[in-house]
């Protein structure tokens, strides 16, 4: 067995923004088929210390970045989790990231550093005598891991997993004593970045071996356009980097089994899905296909693209209907074209059980994203016979095929990809789809290749085992 300690700042069901919440409350379980024993250590936030159920306290600081804090081991939805209860950190009302305005903690650095900071302490000491094997850390949060471990002299090996490379927590130099960084290692060699302190940069140098949630988001970091400043240092250390593509949870996930929905096992049963779903959103009939989104709204998912490129949606007779939230200018761009438009509904906040029912209803699920490591709604969909129409770019490039001639041709083809990533590109992808969806018998063999596309998560369950025994083996 290998003894793995995963490092991050969300995990479902427990706590949520987004998919990094996903990857960390699922992959837990499929490693465990591979060997592998993950325990978690997660921020105590306020919004979960009530649905832990029994904690043990473990360890005591006095002084954990400001304040006395414990750490509490306990088991829920089958995850073990280590639990930093550090109050002046985390029992906070507000967001897990920023308040209630969406303004970034002020503490965010320390907050973080005490989750890294913790995680360090465990590899070094053990918590009730469990000591892990290998670190693995997860997205900037994670990201001074490393240094830590080097300031305790701990020789486990660190792995990191860049999940959007276009957060690197980064915070003023001035920060260095009260971050316990040393000033020795303030260079750029290590976790300085433009004469900052870069989280993410601390986890580029230092990890044994990086990942990424897919292997065309891979090869897109080593370029200035995706690499946002860390291409260069990511193009250094290409022989430790690696894609390895994100599954989905295929409990959760189950249209035969989801109890938000009405079952199914075969594209047949949507309809049902459809007529409830269009109902949910005040839509009326329509001929085309009813397309969702469900996303974060923000500059990377390509929202501002999808707005201008719907009249061509429209005038196929498709539909919208979409779940998010996120930048206010987005949320009222979209208010207003579904004020516009009767064959357009949006709902502006974050709903876990109506993305079900949006996967099971709706015929198509657009992810027009500028940058998208690996995305998972465009996995669902292919699960839930929802055709993905996706940007060519990351994850989306790597799990969809493109209803090309040939791809057609040979009866292989399970969603539409658009490139380049502009609106114009994203409206003719919307005639494809029109198209496409008035052929019944190609569209139904679409998806049925889609409901039957491996999107669990055991393959990568084993390339991660195959990485943690690689550097068990050469730590040896
Ligand atoms: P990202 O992590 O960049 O936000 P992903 O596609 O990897 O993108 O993951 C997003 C996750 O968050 C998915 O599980 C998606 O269903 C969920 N999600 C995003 N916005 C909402 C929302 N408004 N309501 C419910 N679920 C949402
Ligand atoms: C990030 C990415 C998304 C990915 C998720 C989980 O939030 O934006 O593409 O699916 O992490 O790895």
């Amino acid at each position: 067995m290998t003894q793995v300690l995963f490092v991050v700042s969300e995990c479902a069901p427990l706590i949520k923004t987004g998919g990094l919440a996903d990857v960390a409350g699922a992959l837990p379980q499929a490693l465990a088929a591979h060997g592998c024993k993950v325990r978690t250590v997660l921020p105590g936030y306020r919004a979960i210390m009530g649905g832990l159920g029994k904690t043990k306290v473990v360890e005591r600081y006095d002084d954990l970045f400001g304040g006395p804090a414990t750490l509490r081991a306990c088991s829920v939805h089958g995850l073990d989790l280590l639990i930093v209860d550090a109050p002046h950190l985390f029992d906070r009302d507000g967001g897990i990231y920023g308040d209630a305005a969406g303004l970034d903690w002020p503490d965010n650095p320390e907050r973080f550093a005490a989750l890294s900071y913790v995680a360090a302490m465990i590899a070094d000491k053990g918590a009730a005598g469990w000591v892990p094997d290998i670190v693995h850390g997860h997205d900037w949060q994670a990201g001074l891991t490393p240094e830590y471990l080097h300031a305790l002299g701990v020789a486990v090996p660190f792995v990191f997993t860049v999940h959007n490379i276009a957060f690197h927590g980064n915070t003023s130099a001035e920060r260095l004593q009260d971050l316990r960084l040393s000033s020795d290692r303030f260079d750029a060699d290590h976790f300085e970045f433009w004469g900052q302190i870069s989280a993410l940069k601390a986890a580029l140098a230092g990890a044994a071996k990086i990942t990424t949630v897919s292997q065309t988001y891979a090869q897109e970091l080593l370029t200035p356009e995706f690499g946002i400043g860390m291409d260069g240092i990511l193009r250094a250390r290409r022989g430790d980097l690696l894609g390895i593509v994100n599954g989905i949870d295929e409990d959760v996930w189950n249209p035969a089994t989801d109890p938000d929905i009405k079952p199914y096992k075969t594209a047949a049963g949507k309809a049902a899905n459809k007529t409830a779903l269009r109902k949910t959103f005040g839509l009326g009939k329509s001929d085309g296909p009813l397309c969702v989104l469900v996303s974060r709204l923000t500059e990377q998912k390509g929202i501002d693209l999808l707005l201008r490129a719907l009249p061509e949606l429209l005038a196929g007779g498709g539909q919208l209907a979409l779940l998010g939230s996120g930048a206010p200018e987005l949320e009222v761009a979209l208010l207003e074209a579904a004020s516009e438009h009767p064959n357009v509904a949006v709902k502006i906040g974050y709903d876990e059980a109506l993305s079900h029912k949006m996967m099971a209803g709706g015929d198509a699920i657009l992810v027009p994203s500028r940058f998208e490591p690996c995305g998972l709604t465009q996995l669902y969909g292919l699960r839930y016979g929802t055709l993905p129409l996706v940007a060519l770019t990351g994850g989306l490039a790597d799990t969809v095929i493109n209803a090309s001639p040939a791809a057609l041709s040979s009866g292989v083809a399970t969603g539409i990809q658009f490139n380049p990533i502009t609106a114009q590109a994203l409206g003719d992808a919307f005639g494809r789809l029109c198209a496409l969806y008035a052929q019944p018998t190609v569209w139904k063999k679409m998806q049925s290749n889609a409901m039957k596309q491996a999107v669990g998560w055991d393959t990568s369950a084993a390339e991660y085992a195959g990485i943690y025994a690689q550097l068990r083996t050469a730590a040896a």
